[in-house]
Order: structure tokens, then C-alpha cells, then sequence
């Protein structure tokens, strides 16, 4: 049976028939795949240790971004032991500009030949709906089209194994917030959900799927969705000369996973100070008055006190809630000073940390050796290193599932621009993809052969330190 199916996978539009009649042959009732595909056994995991085939079909038209996918690359990511390919495609520019907003032909048939060497070799395929690039300027101008495109590919693929999960929108951003994203959702389940009642969608929140925006996300009844979410912290180590972003980060930032920066969740607002992020965090107080500011984007509830060491004795005003002011504070040399949280303003909720200038004076630089909260919830250090950061924005995805009905999660895009070191890339890409397993999270890197790439087209070889980092192994080929 399954060479019957991979004969029938190889011809694009015949994989199709092929799968149903191989389905009917076993004595089921309907051409839909039973049962979990692809993942680990026992996990709820379906769409893991992945790659994007990026560049590709997504750009205005395939090979435009100097990538054309191949069926060696195919067979390439399956030997290596991936198990997922995240297929971005740019379908809004293959569809008519009016109703009925048609797909081309040639371009459907030729996404399902990509579609069919996937399938064929056993691997999941995540199709995505990637750079419909007016969503982020007149969404709700663009909303019927995107249902239409909608509409025809849950035809389209109506039949396709459970293997194949739907992505319905790369990354919405911009103009399109909240409201009308979560309105969208609910009206693309109801365009696809008659011809695929248990197909998998795979959706993400608003501002690029930022992990920070899952809160915005208002998740439909619906038991087949996957919830993705995108990582690329820090973005200046990442993005770095990055052409595509403006302003675009200097190159030649490592990532060693040591630097302390501050935890998920929290944003640096100082004013008037330079923080030097390295192994410690120095503080300079550049004018009188001057602030080093820790923003909560969700306020954290359970502490009592407030935590700080100091390199040298410092006069601070320290505030730890939403009214300014301050609570006077002269730390000593290298010893644990300790602030409840009343004192410095703090009521159940932290949702700031401001460690201020006392004296009215520019100061020398010092080292903050420690700044936590206590308390009954234990402690809650707000400088981590860089690779405990990543764990601490993963926690807050985890957190916002559990809060959720616990759906599979799919970090659906991580990876560190050719531009960065390659021992910083390998680093990086390790310890996101480590984290993402610890938590449980599917996985799909960004990307395989082009500026993230994992795998070098021009050679026909994989880059073994990423290839390492992400499945443990290396090749030879
Ligand atoms: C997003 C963009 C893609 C870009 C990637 C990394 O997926 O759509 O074009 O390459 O992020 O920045």
C-alpha cells in the first residue's frame, strides 16, 4: 500500500485518488487520515522538528529570491530526519484581483507538486498563507479575497491526509490588530470547516506573532487548531544587517547566551542611563534624576519584596508601582539590601521596577549585582542571562496555553541571519530549539536554503553546525 500511495504522492492532482483508494482498500469509511501524523508517540505534538522551505514560493514569483524548490531538497530535509515543512506561500499573488478571486492553475498545480514530494516522503507539510503583504496596510479591504483564497484550497485539498495542516495568515502585523484578526479567524474556520471538519489549522496572534501578543488572541471552539508563535530575541543578534528591516541592526553582535538582559516579559524604559548589557549589568546615571526602569507588560503578582546588591554604596529612589516618587534607599558595597514592596509603592501587582538616581547628580558607573523579587511565589530574578531568556518567554507561552485548554503549540519560525557569526548562529539555534522541546512546542526553523539557511544550495550541502543544532546530527552529504 504505501508504495502504491508514494507512486500516486509523486504525480501532483493523482495523490489525491491515490490516498482514498488506499484508505478504502484498508476498509475505512472516508478518504481523511485517522489518528496523529508525523509526531512523537504519545506527544500531541504533530507538526515538530521542522523547516521552512522560505524564499521560495513565497516571493512574488518562485525563484525570484533566487530559490526554486527541487525534489533533491525533498529528499534531502527527509534524510536528514526532519519530519515537518513549514511551505510558505505567496497565494495572494497567484489569485484574481475580483470575485471570484481565482487561483491560477498552474501556480495550484505547481504548489501541489511541492505539496506531493513532501506527502510522499512521509513528512508533514504546513502549508502557510505567507506575505499577502496589504493584510498589513487595508485589511479589512482584503478580507473577502482572503476568504475566497481560503475557500478554494480547503476544496482543493479537501482530501489531503491529515499530514497537511492549513496556516491561515503569516505573521498579521500592523493595521491588522486584534479585533479584526480574532473576526477573521472565526470566518476562515467557517469557510473551511465544511469541506475539512478535522483538517488542522495552524494559527498565531497579531504584531508578527510575537509571543507578547498571544494574550490578544481569542481562541475560536475549535479542536483541531494549532496555535504558532514566531521567535527571533534578540532581534538585533538575529536581524542583524538584516536588508529587509530599517533600520537594520549592526553586524557584529555575538550570542554566547550569557549577557543578562531582562526577563520575558519585561522591557527596559530607562532614562538618562546607559546599561551596559554584558555578563553584569553596569549602570551609569548619566544626568540627576536619571532612571534604570524595568517594565512588566503583565503585571506579576505573589512577591513581597524587592531584592538588590550593588558593586558600590549608591543613594536610589526606588519605585515598584504605578505612582511616581520613589523610597530612598542607600545600598552598601556588595550586600543584599532588601525593599518590601509596600515601601516603594508596590501594591498586589509589580508592574514596574524603576531603580532611580538619588541624588540629583550624574554618577559613576556601578555594577547591579542583583535585583529579584521574593516572596511567597519564590523568586523572580528580572535580569537573566540570554539563554535563561528564552526559557522565561517560553514559560509565558506555556503559561497562556495552560490558561487556554492547552493546544498544541508550533514555534513556527526561529533561526539567526547568515550575516552573524556561524558559532553564535549554532549557539542560538541550539538553545531555541532545546527550550522549544523542553516545553513541549513543535518546532520549524527559518529556513532551509537561503539567508537563514540550514542547508547551502550552491554546494548541495548541509551547514553541519546548524544541522547539528537542530536535530543533534551531522552529514556527510
Ligand atoms: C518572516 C517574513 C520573512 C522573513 C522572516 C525573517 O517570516 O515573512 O520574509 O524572512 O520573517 O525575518
Amino acid at each position: 500500500m504505501k508504495s502504491a500511495q508514494n507512486q500516486a504522492l509523486r504525480r501532483p492532482g493523482r495523490w489525491l485518488l491515490g490516498l482514498c483508494l488506499a484508505v478504502l482498500v484498508q476498509g475505512l469509511v472516508g478518504c481523511a487520515a485517522q489518528g496523529p501524523a508525523g509526531g512523537p508517540p504519545g506527544s500531541d505534538v504533530f507538526f515538530d522538528r521542522g523547516v521552512n522551505l522560505g524564499n521560495a514560493l513565497e516571493a512574488p514569483d518562485e525563484g525570484e529570491w533566487g530559490l526554486t524548490v527541487l525534489e533533491s531538497y525533498v529528499d534531502a530535509i527527509a534524510d536528514a530526519g526532519f519530519e515537518t515543512v513549514r511551505l510558505p506561500v505567496k497565494w495572494s499573488g497567484h489569485a484574481g484581483s475580483a470575485p471570484p478571486y481565482s487561483l491560477d492553475p498552474d501556480f495550484l498545480a505547481r504548489v501541489d507538486e511541492v505539496v506531493g514530494w513532501i506527502l510522499d516522503r512521509g513528512l508533514n507539510v504546513v502549508l502557510d498563507l505567507h506575505h499577502y503583504d496589504e493584510m498589513s496596510t487595508t485589511p479589512a479591504a482584503e478580507v473577502d479575497r482572503w476568504l475566497a483564497i481560503w475557500k478554494q484550497l480547503a476544496e482543493h485539498y479537501q482530501h489531503a491526509p491529515e499530514a497537511l495542516a492549513f496556516e491561515l495568515l503569516n505573521e498579521p502585523n500592523s493595521a491588522l490588530g486584534d479585533p479584526l484578526w480574532n473576526t477573521m479567524v472565526r470566518q476562515a474556520l467557517a469557510t473551511v470547516r465544511p469541506t475539512n471538519p478535522e483538517r488542522w489549522v495552524v494559527v498565531g496572534p497579531t504584531s508578527w506573532n510575537a509571543t507578547s501578543a498571544l494574550g490578544g488572541l481569542a481562541l475560536p471552539e475549535d479542536r483541531h487548531l494549532v496555535i504558532t508563535f514566531h521567535y527571533y530575541d534578540p532581534f538585533d543578534f538575529t536581524h542583524q544587517g538584516a536588508e529587509w528591516v530599517s533600520p537594520s541592526p549592526p553586524i557584529g553582535r555575538s550570542w554566547t547566551g550569557t549577557k543578562l538582559t531582562p526577563r520575558a516579559g519585561w522591557q527596559d524604559w530607562s532614562w538618562d542611563t546607559d546599561v551596559g548589557y554584558d555578563d553584569q549589568i553596569g549602570l551609569t546615571f548619566e544626568a540627576g534624576w536619571a532612571g534604570f526602569y524595568l517594565h512588566s507588560a503583565q503585571p506579576v503578582t505573589g512577591y513581597q519584596t524587592l531584592v538588590l546588591r550593588t558593586s558600590r554604596a549608591v543613594d536610589l529612589l526606588v519605585t515598584c508601582g504605578p505612582d511616581d516618587g520613589g523610597f530612598a534607599v542607600r545600598t552598601e558595597a556588595g550586600a543584599e539590601g532588601q525593599v518590601a514592596l509596600g515601601d516603594c509603592g508596590g501594591t498586589q501587582d509589580v508592574p514596574r521596577i524603576i531603580i532611580q538616581d538619588g541624588t540629583g547628580q550624574p554618577q559613576p558607573a556601578f555594577v547591579l549585582q542583583t535585583l529579584e523579587l521574593r516572596g511567597p511565589s519564590g523568586t523572580l530574578p528580572l535580569l537573566v542571562t540570554e539563554a535563561d531568556a528564552i526559557g522565561t518567554a517560553f514559560d509565558l507561552v506555556s503559561d497562556w496555553a495552560a490558561a487556554n485548554g492547552n493546544p498544541p503549540l508550533l514555534l513556527g519560525e526561529f533561526g539567526a541571519y547568515s550575516t552573524a557569526d556561524m558559532g553564535s548562529r549554532v549557539r542560538w539555534t541550539r538553545a531555541v530549539r532545546e527550550a522549544a522541546e523542553v516545553h513541549g512546542f513543535g518546532w520549524a526553523y527559518w529556513e532551509f536554503g537561503a539567508g537563514f539557511g540550514v542547508y547551502d544550495p550552491n554546494t548541495s550541502s548541509w551547514r553541519n553546525g546548524l544541522l547539528d543544532a537542530l536535530l543533534d546530527k551531522r552529514t556527510s552529504h
